[in-house]
Formats: C-alpha cells, structure tokens, sequence
C-alpha cells in the first residue's frame, strides 16, 4: 500500500461558499484516496514518513479545462484583433507548423513543462489536425505527469488550404488515432475534438458523434464564443436556435463533454446544457482578449450547470489557472456593472471552487481533499509576497496568491496519488 502524508497549511473548496482551512494540518492518502485532513496525526500512521512542507499552502491540483497547446508559441501576440481575424492572423499559420514532429517536440516540451511549473495537475488539451503531432504531445505528458483529455482536432470546411482535411480523411485518421492512443497511457486520454462548427462539416460532426459513441470518449470543443462565429452557424443550420442545439443533433453534449465559452446561451441553451451536464470551461482571459464578450456564469452556477476555468492559450496569454481565477472575479465584476448590478460577481471562494473541484469533476473525484478524492495537491511557497505570513489569515494568503502568483510560488506537485516533480 502506498501512504502519503503531507503536512502543512491545507486550504481547499469542499462546497463553492467558502475556504476550508487547516493550519499546520495532515493531509493522508492512501493508494490515491485521500483518508482524511487531521490536526494529530492518528495513532495507525505514526511510523510513516510525513512530507512537511512547514508552513507553506497546500492546495488542489489546478484544472485547466480548455487550452490549446500549439498556441503556447504565440501566446501574447495578435491580442488587439478580434477571434475570426486571430485565428487566421495567428492561429492557423502556428498550428500549421505542427506537421514537423521535430518542431512540434520543442514546443510540446516547454508547453507541459509551463503548465507542470505553473501548478495544473489536469487539463483539456486541443492539439492540432496532425495525428502524428497529437500522439507526441500525449506521450509527452503523460512522461511530465499532466492528466489529460487530449484531442487530434478536426476541421474539414472553412479553414484555411493548408489546415483543411477531408471530411473522410478527418474521420479515418481520427479513428486510428484513437485505435493507436487510446488506454494506452496511464495519464493521458484522447478526446473528440472538433475545432468549432465553423470548421467541420455535417459529415464529419456525425461521424465525430458515433466515434464518441462507439469508443466511449469524453468531447471538447468551442460553443456561443463570438457573435461572428455564431452567425455562420445560423446560417449553416437556420433549423436550429442555437449552437448547443447543432452540437445535440450530432450526439457531440453528454456529461463527459466540455465546451468553452458559453458567452452568448439562449436560454434553452442554458437548459440544455444542465439536462445533459456539459460542463463550460470559462476563459476569462481570453474572452477579453479576442473581444468576445462576458459571459453569464452567475447564471450558469445559479441554475446548477457545470463550470470550470481555462486558460484558453493564447487567447489568454497566462496558463496559470490561479490568474483565470483573479480574472474570473474581475470579468464577473464588468458584468455585475453590465447587468445594472443585478449578477452579482465571483467570490474569492467561488472561483477557487471553479479551478480546482469545478473543473475536477470532469476527470472523476478530483480537485478537493475530501475523503475518496484522488490526490492532485500542488505546495505553494507565498514567502516571496512581501508580508509576513503571521499577519495574514490562509484565506488571506491564498487570496493574494491568486492575483500575485507566478511559477516561483509552486514547489511540490502530486498528481493521481504519485509526486511527480
Ligand atoms: N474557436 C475556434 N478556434 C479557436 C481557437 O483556437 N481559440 C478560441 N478562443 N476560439 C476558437
Ligand atoms: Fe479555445
């Protein structure tokens, strides 16, 4: 049996209200199944070594719950131009160059080794078209310990000549991509990735939905991001009132689907995504940064939809999740002003929540230290802010790392019960 023992000060979400905070507290796990938080140890572990992190902060894994890894090239360009012209400005020309496997291996590299950095022990991951690219980046995180979702995507219209495949093409090599990576890692899992509807064609939406169906996968992909986007989908499928009900039609919205975004739901939309528990990936970041909009997440949690953070690389420049966090709440707060202070914004808590036990839930018992939790905890070092950790309270702390962190702050990881830096 394995036991793992870390001691320090303990702060986690059980519920989206508030912190939990154990000062100078035991966290034990046991063959990855958290036993218990405890101020003594008890009696049964008292001869097993205990890693004391002293008094440093002991947090979930961060979930990043939709983020594009050939994007970590360009992160921080092309931020003044609106999502339709980024994509084909940036976007497209960078994913494109995934087709060198030797290219795509030194940015894959520093992609997973940021996001290890950078305290995420879970994440939803688009890769490009290139099958060959997809299954190197899967290979490589699964060597850096990073769970994950990850999809080979797929765009067969509207794309540019040289990212574009067949409708026929797309669906076979997707199917022996997923034939050659499925259960095949211990981490890593692949996941049917459409790019959007704008990219795919009715064909390959359907054949993509009987794969899911057929191998039993979790879906990624984008929905209601951008009036611009939304409008071509209008005009593709005017039988339906919105994108949710196009993904639906094709079989691509069930509880193991996530979609980021959300920005423009109807409110059957909204409906819909609660009666088929979809999960949303919101992106604060990005949603500012491609001028999308803000999207409604007070509503989204008040009528008990699930939603978790993502950094949406490069439409977010950041791949930490604690900075999703912060501009979560600060994205909350325009729309709070927006709404004539009717959607009241984020808590502290409440987009904690969100980045860790929001988006965990995804992957299974993940994201808090409750009994029967997987074990994803990350140590977090908060010496170098400046004040002295004895005038603060843990929920202080861990408030001022949200919105001062950087990867200096991260100092242990844990992933599914194993250390893994
Ligand atoms: N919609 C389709 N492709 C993309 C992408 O790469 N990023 C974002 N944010 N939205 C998209
Ligand atoms: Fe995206």
């Amino acid at each position: 049996m394995s036991t793992i023992i870390l001691k320090g000060n303990i702060i986690h979400t059980p519920s989206r209200t508030h912190f939990e905070c154990i000062p100078h507290g035991y966290l034990v796990s046991e063959n990855n199944q958290i036993q218990g938080i405890y101020t003594e140890l008890p009696e049964q572990y008292k001869n097993i070594p205990v890693q004391d992190y002293k008094d440093r902060l002991i947090i979930p894994g961060l979930c990043d719950m939709h983020v594009h890894a050939p994007q970590f090239v360009y992160r921080g360009l092309g931020l003044d131009l609106q999502l339709m012209d980024w994509l084909n400005h940036y976007a497209f020309p960078t994913e494109a160059r995934f087709q060198d496997l030797s290219y795509a291996r030194i940015y894959y590299e520093a992609f997973a080794d940021a996001m290890a950095k950078n305290g995420t022990s879970r994440a939803v991951i688009f890769g490009t078209l290139h099958a060959p690219a997809t299954e190197l980046l899967m290979e490589i995180l699964e060597q850096k310990k990073i769970a994950a979702y990850v999809g080979k995507i797929n765009m067969d219209t509207l794309s540019p000549d040289y990212l574009c495949e067949t409708p026929e093409g797309s669906l076979a090599a997707t199917e022996q991509w997923i034939l050659d990576t499925k259960d095949r890692f211990h981490y890593v899992q692949p996941a049917i990735t459409p790019r959007f509807i704008p990219t795919c064609s009715s064909e390959v939406l359907k054949g993509l939905g009987e794969l899911a169906s057929k191998y039993d996968l979790h879906i990624h992909s984008h929905i209601s991001e951008d009036l611009g986007e939304m409008g071509i989908v209008r005009e593709r499928y005017p039988q339906y009132d919105n994108d949710g009900e196009v993904y639906d039609h094709f079989g691509l919205l069930n509880d193991k689907t996530v979609m980021a975004h959300f920005i423009y739901p109807t409110d059957r939309e909204l409906e819909l995504m609660k009666q088929r528990g979809v999960t949303i990936a919101h992106c604060p970041q990005s949603n500012g940064n491609v001028a999308a909009g803000i999207p409604p997440i007070r509503r989204m949690l008040d009528m008990g939809i699930k939603v978790g953070l993502g950094s949406d690389i490069a439409g977010g420049y950041s791949i930490c999740i604690l900075r999703a966090m912060a501009d979560a709440v600060y994205l909350s707060k325009l729309k709070w002003l927006e709404s004539k202070k009717q959607d009241s914004f984020l808590t502290i808590p409440e987009v904690f929540y969100l980045g860790t036990k929001g988006g965990g839930q995804f992957f299974g018992k993940v994201g808090s230290f409750e009994p029967g939790y997987e074990l994803d905890a990350m140590v977090v070092d908060d010496s170098s802010l400046g004040t002295p950790a004895d005038c603060l309270t843990l929920e202080e702390r861990i408030e001022r790392v949200i919105h001062l962190a950087d990867d200096r702050n991260f100092t242990a990881r844990y992933v599914a019960g194993e250390a893994a830096l």
